[in-house]
């Protein structure tokens, strides 16, 4: 088994995602190796494509404080994208470029071994479940057992940027995220 950093160097140096020729750099996972949650966001955006971290200007912000509500910090989770490099404008990610990072996502899990997976909006879900549709299923804790991934279970949130400047999808956020802990004790003692 490969180690994080291994990993990313690894595929740093092998992905063919061709936002690498537009990005500033690659920006990797960042958090605690050993996470319980990892998150999973969609891409980088322009802060983040900077400095070479995820979650870092006003969505990161948001994301801190609704875990301080449930008293857990940055430091306790393991954060990381779909995509690990900017597209231009901050446009959705294309198929390809979600294909392109796949490979690198699924070994960032299977290092961790999280015992639950948090989609950050529509295409963290997508990834995994494309069927499902984030309006239907936000803050209901799935259960699927996926070839190569450590756990069976997902939670999927609304994003939060998306959430940021929509009051409807703020609330649901929040009273959302009140759900983490609530599956973490689900999954600990089932
Ligand atoms: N939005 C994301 O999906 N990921 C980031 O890293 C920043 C904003």
């Amino acid at each position: 088994m490969k180690s994080l950093p291994e990993i990313h160097a690894y595929w740093q140096e092998h992905n063919t995602c061709e936002l690498k020729s537009t990005a500033t750099q690659a920006v990797l996972g960042d958090g605690n190796p050993h996470a319980d949650v990892v998150f999973i966001g969609e891409a980088p955006g322009k802060n983040e494509d900077l400095v070479g971290k995820p979650f870092i200007g006003a969505a990161g912000k948001f994301l801190s404080e609704m875990l301080e509500s449930i008293k857990m910090k940055r430091e306790d989770i393991y954060i990381t994208n779909v995509v690990k490099y900017r597209p231009p404008n901050n446009r959705d990610p294309l198929p390809e470029e979600k294909e392109t990072c796949r490979a690198w996502l699924n070994e960032e899990l299977a290092a961790i071994k999280p015992k639950l997976i948090v989609f950050l909006g529509r295409h963290a879900m997508g990834n995994f479940f494309p069927d499902e549709k984030i309006s239907a299923v936000h803050g209901k804790l799935l259960k699927k057992k996926i070839a190569s991934l450590p756990t069976e279970y997902f939670l999927p949130l609304y994003h939060p940027a998306a959430a940021l400047y929509n009051g409807g999808l703020r609330e649901a956020l929040l009273e959302d995220f009140q759900k983490i802990p609530l599956a973490l004790k689900k999954i600990t003692t089932s």
